[in-house]
């Protein structure tokens, strides 16, 4: 067992990434190719951390010995308030996903709503339709209805899920952030849509739950014969990348954008923040890919 003076942050690493679980991420893939590639002799490690209590410890450690990191589930929101400098970024979304350090500060911000509405506009295009449905009301689900409402995309946002405090949370969020009107909650039973009105006159369907995902595999966000071919669907799942929504909206004629477009177009926000430097996103999707594919040979 680890004893309470035990180091968190790995030993020889710059940038990591911290949340439980966290041992299947694909991102320590993504970030160590880039800086091998690019000769940066660079190191991107994890950090799982099983208990809230010491995220404390964690961020005191990753100062003194981190360039950066990434955050991810469950401590997007924690982390949020035990930062020396917060974007307003991510204070209106409610979240942070990464962090650099510089001159013994912790500066977070939120890349997220980036990986989100910037492959959404580079591989589909702006939704045709007001009308956007969200399935999901955590954090990730925040940042897409920030990007929409921020990016003047769609301000008629509905969103689902399966627990009332968690969509007051979201509806109260987003009004204390003065983006509350854009937005309503709606709950489902299990926190599947099965309402085919919620999505006929919808332009865009994203799903911000983890159902599809290897951890759910075989489940859909929504009953398949509400797709229909004027829709973008957005899947955020990334592991398998054809997820059966990707799947079934692709037979509905829908316009899809997979979650790993969204891993990595953050990624390349994140190196941006880190390094200055530029990547390609079709590069850092192959070495997402060659992750993906290893873990599944
Ligand atoms: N591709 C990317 O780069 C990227 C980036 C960020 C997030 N994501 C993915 O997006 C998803 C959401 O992330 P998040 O940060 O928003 O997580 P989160 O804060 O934990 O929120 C997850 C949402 O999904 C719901 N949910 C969880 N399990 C469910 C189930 N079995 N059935 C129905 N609903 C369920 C949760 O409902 P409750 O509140 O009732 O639990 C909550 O509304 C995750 O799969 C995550 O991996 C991908």
């Amino acid at each position: 067992m680890e004893g309470s003076g035990a180091r968190l942050v790995p030993g020889n690493v710059d940038y990591c990434i911290v949340g439980y679980p966290v041992r299947g991420s694909a991102s320590p893939s993504i970030y160590n190719r880039f800086f091998k590639e690019r000769g940066l002799g660079l190191r991107y490690g994890v950090c799982e951390l099983p208990n809230r209590v010491r995220v404390p410890q964690f961020l005191e450690e990753a100062r003194a010995r981190l360039r950066g990191f990434n955050v991810t589930i469950p401590y997007k929101e924690t982390v949020l308030g035990l930062l020396d400098d917060v974007d307003p970024v991510a204070v209106d979304i409610g979240a942070v996903n990464t962090v650099k350090t510089g001159d013994g500060r912790l500066w977070g911000t939120n890349t997220d709503w980036l990986g989100f509405v910037e492959p959404l506009l580079e591989m589909a295009g702006p939704p045709e339709r007001e009308r956007s449905v969200i399935v999901g009301a955590g954090g990730a689900a925040r940042a897409a209805a920030y990007a929409l409402v921020e990016r003047g995309l769609s301000c008629d946002i509905h969103v689902y899920g399966r627990r009332p405090e968690r969509l007051r949370g979201f509806e109260e969020h987003a009004e204390g952030r003065g983006w509350g009107r854009c937005v309503e909650t709606h709950l489902v039973e299990g926190g599947v849509l099965r309402d085919r009105e919620a999505l006929e006159g919808a332009g865009l369907l994203v799903n911000a739950t983890p159902l599809g995902s290897y951890a759910y595999p075989g489940r859909m966000p929504v009953e398949p014969t509400l797709l229909h071919s004027g829709l973008i669907v957005f899947d955020m799942v990334y592991n398998p990348v054809v997820t059966p929504l990707i799947r079934a909206a692709m037979e509905a004629g829908a316009v899809v954008v997979d979650g790993l477009c969204m891993l990595v177009w953050q990624a390349r926000e994140n190196i941006r923040i880190w390094t200055g430097l530029e990547a390609e996103v079709h590069e850092l999707r192959r070495y997402a890919l060659d992750f993906l594919e290893g873990a599944q040979g």
